[in-house]
């Protein structure tokens, strides 16, 4: 297992260029299973995410090709050769889970490993499974598998989802494209990978109106062609690599990033100390003089604040000149990075979903422990400003979600290294 290895204490100064959105591309690929034609994705991110999704789509009888260095990928399903979507493979990523609707509504038959994924709470699949129930599918849950089935197809149908769930709406969205008749899915999600989703699906030539908004409406045709589609950018990647020059200090330009797509995030980031420039090529995040100032930070659903970004900023609020509350809405177990940035330095005090960080002028470089990926960059960045030497070991985790994370932020001056242990 590889570990990184951070020097804290110099300020970054440079451009880093924002991949394509790891989880777009996790949703865009499974759509490939709705037709026989190729679809071919660019701007691809390079993540073993994108590698475990690959493994998955083979097999199920995809035929996956890379060009480009992984960045151009096209994905051919002239048949759907296995039902079963293996343990072995669904352990390793949650997001595997969204091939059941595509699978379900091109052979009306599905048989998928409850999911694994980050530990970050219980995340049930209630909402994916209901809603297709609505459309007409009969599930069962034997052996740590769901067995879906709708023989006669699906059918459109009304379904308002008790939680705007990504996944959920990802998945209902996709089966319902191929549905005899129309979906309505209300209280739908509105984050930009859905409207990702939405713009690939139509290029397939699916029906869908009212992504971005709560109501979607799906009207099924009969059937779907290969198209070409450009991911959008990652803005988690984006919000990371936005806190790195305020934590460590310096000015850093984010090619590609597009400020509309963090909207929430953005306001936290310039009270807390950040001044947000547009520029031609992306976006520019400069730190202002003086200390970080503390703020308080609600994680909600798209347009609030992003639950994937609550670590990294939390990175960020530990250095702040005060103390600034975050509360966690989205995932019940998500804080998990507070005991690491604890043998830091940092002050943090965690009740139930609200983390209370009270601000100190110096963390202190410390063999430190990657649990999830989000966590696991809140430690790097974390390490950036820390004095001395920060170790994060379990590196992989991060490997799932950053694309050459140490290249990326030496290219800004940062002192930073990956080893084997
Ligand atoms: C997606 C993102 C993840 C992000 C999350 C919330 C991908 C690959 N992952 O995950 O990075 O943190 O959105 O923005 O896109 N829930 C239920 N029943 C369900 C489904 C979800 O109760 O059937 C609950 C979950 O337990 C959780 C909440 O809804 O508390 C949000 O989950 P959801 O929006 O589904 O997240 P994911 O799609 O798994």
């Amino acid at each position: 297992m590889d570990k990184i290895i951070v020097e804290g204490g110099h300020p970054l100064n440079g451009s880093i260029e924002i991949a394509g959105a790891k989880n777009a591309c996790l949703t865009l690929m499974p759509a490939a299973l709705l037709t026989d034609e190729p679809l071919t994705l660019t701007n691809v991110p390079r993540l073993s995410d994108i590698a475990t999704m690959t493994q998955l789509l083979e097999s199920l009888g995809s035929e996956v090709a890379s060009l480009k260095d992984g960045q151009v990928v096209t994905i051919a399903t002239e048949n759907i050769t296995s039902d079963t979507a293996d343990y072995e493979i669904v352990r390793k990523m949650r997001a595997s889970n969204l091939v059941l609707g595509p699978m379900l509504a091109r052979n009306g038959k599905a048989i998928l490993s409850l999911p694994g994924g980050c530990a970050i709470g219980a995340r049930p699949m209630d909402i994916h499974l209901s809603g297709l129930e609505a459309m007409g599918a009969v599930m069962d849950l034997r052996d740590g598998y769901i067995h879906a089935d709708a023989p006669n197809g699906l059918h459109g149908a009304e379904f308002e989802l008790h939680f705007p769930s990504v996944g959920a709406t990802e998945n209902l969205m996709m089966a319902a494209t191929l549905a005899s008749g129309v979906t309505v899915l209300k209280n739908a999600a509105k984050e930009p990978e859905i409207v990702d989703l939405a713009t690939c699906l139509r290029a397939m030539g699916a029906d869908i109106s009212g992504d971005g908004t709560e109501i979607i409406t799906i009207t099924g045709v009969a059937r779907l062609h290969g198209a070409t589609h450009r991911v959008v950018c990652d803005r988690i990647e984006l919000g990371t690599y936005m806190i790195a020059p305020v934590i460590a200090g310096g000015s850093v330009e984010l090619l590609g990033g597009r400020r509309e797509l963090l909207e929430a995030f953005c306001e936290k980031l310039e009270q807390a100390g950040a001044v947000i420039e547009d520029t031609d090529a992306g976006l520019r995040v400069t730190r202002r003089e003086g200390r970080i100032q503390p703020v308080d930070i609600k994680t909600e659903v798209h347009p609030g604040f992003p639950t994937d970004l609550q670590a990294q900023m939390m990175a960020l609020l530990a250095f702040a000149d005060g103390s600034s509350v975050l509360e966690e809405t989205i995932f019940e177990n998500r804080f998990m990075h507070a005991p690491e940035l604890l043998r830091m330095g940092a002050q943090i005090d965690v009740q139930g979903g609200t983390a209370t960080v009270s601000g100190v002028t110096e963390l202190k470089g410390a063999r430190v422990m990657a649990t999830d990926l989000r966590a696991s960059v809140s430690l790097i960045l974390a390490g950036l400003a820390a004095s001395g030497e920060t170790t994060v070991a379990r590196v992989y985790h991060l490997d799932r979600g950053y694309e050459q994370l140490v290249r990326k932020l030496s290219a800004c001056g940062a002192v930073i290294r990956r080893e084997a242990d």
